[in-house]
């Protein structure tokens, strides 16, 4: 029989939808009030939109014959526009949310209304997949407001660390669409796969665990001559033949994080996006990349770092890395927890 990493959801006649879950969950939690809730049934409400719009993407471009029109002459926008006022929308009329956050956007969105959320996204993550029909994705991650006696939110109610983070998520739209949040350790990983007949998500994946070690690296090879020796070290070491470890590592790379980072939960192994010298900090974006992903990998029994060895009496979990600004950089590795030591240990071994 096949080994899940996840707990298979006993076959029933009438499956749990993710808005059944998410209020069970809560239900769990003492003292909540239904904003919570309220806030990710918008989440949820604009995954769906955003999943017809990713459905018909072939079929604008081919209705827009010129490229940038379609046939009511209407300018064809771009995905991660469409994507980002959709969220927008949606969080906005919510009213739970009092500042968001986007990689669309140069500042943040501040509300009136006394929403008690603070939302930081990537709309449409993979954008670069779109045009060859490969799996691209949405990121988000969830704050309590700092600012509670003001009506109004305020920037720093996003730039709070990762640890802070009361929930995250992503969604995935690759051969089906998946939803997958956590609200911590405590509650674990879960993932929803749409139905598409009826426009709903239904539990497929209980209380993901991510595999102690994996058989697969996921890096940007081509990057290898601008990466720190230790890095190139790195690869090396996965690429020698060693069958206790289950070496060489296959390869695997999307080049759309979410995609990355959801086989790796499944499947086990590492991701890695490390500083090289065209991103000294990275390229992934600290608040609606890197925090959502490494929130969700811990919750997961997983780990996520800087990608650099801690300095004593440090820490480089990117959970920790107090954000400047909302479009902050950071390098990132995460994956099985084995997998991570391992690379931590050769980076220390080679003095990096
Ligand atoms: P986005 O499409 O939101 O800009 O993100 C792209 C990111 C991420 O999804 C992926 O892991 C990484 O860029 C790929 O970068 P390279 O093409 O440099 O490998
Ligand atoms: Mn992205
Ligand atoms: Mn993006």
């Amino acid at each position: 029989m096949q080994q899940h990493s996840w707990r298979p959801v006993p076959p029933s006649a009438v499956g749990i939808t993710l808005e059944q879950h998410i209020a069970q969950q809560m239900a769990m939690s003492p003292g909540a009030t239904g904003h919570f809730t309220a806030l990710l049934y918008q989440i949820m409400l604009a995954a769906k939109l955003v999943d017809a719009r990713v459905r018909q993407a072939g079929l604008a471009d081919v209705l827009g014959v010129t490229g940038d029109t379609n046939v009511q002459g209407e300018r064809v926008q771009k995905l991660d526009v469409v994507a980002n006022e959709i969220f927008c929308t949606m969080l906005k009329r919510g009213m739970r949310t009092c500042a968001i956050a986007s990689e669309e956007l140069d500042h943040a969105i501040v509300l009136d209304g006394g929403g008690r959320y603070a939302v930081a996204m990537d709309p449409l993550d993979g954008s670069s997949n779109i045009d060859c029909n490969v799996t691209i994705g949405t990121i988000f991650g969830v704050w309590r407001r700092r600012s509670e006696s003001m009506e109004r939110g305020h920037e720093g109610d996003l730039l709070q660390p990762g640890t802070a983070l009361r929930a995250a998520g992503y969604i995935a739209y690759g051969s089906s669409t998946m939803f997958v949040y956590s609200t911590g350790p405590r509650f674990g990983v879960h993932g929803f796969t749409l139905d598409p007949h009826i426009g709903e998500f239904f539990l497929s994946h209980e209380d993901i665990r991510v595999p102690k070690r994996g058989n697969t690296y996921s890096v940007n090879e081509g990057n290898s001559s601008k990466w720190e020796p230790s890095m190139r070290r790195w690869v090396e070491h996965l690429k020698q033949e060693d069958s206790a470890t289950q070496r060489p590592y296959g390869a695997r790379y999307v080049g759309s994080l979410v995609a990355d980072a959801h086989r790796t939960l499944v499947k086990g192994g590492i991701f890695a996006y490390p500083a090289d010298t065209k991103s000294p900090k990275g390229k992934l974006r600290l608040q609606y990349e890197a925090n959502p992903m490494a929130f969700i990998f811990e919750a997961a029994g997983g780990r996520a770092i800087t990608g650099r060895a801690a300095a004593p009496g440090a820490s480089n979990r990117v959970l920790e890395v107090v954000p400047e600004s909302l479009h902050d950089r950071t390098p990132l590795v995460l994956g099985s927890p084995d997998d991570v030591d391992t690379f931590e240990r050769l980076l220390v071994e080679s003095g990096a």
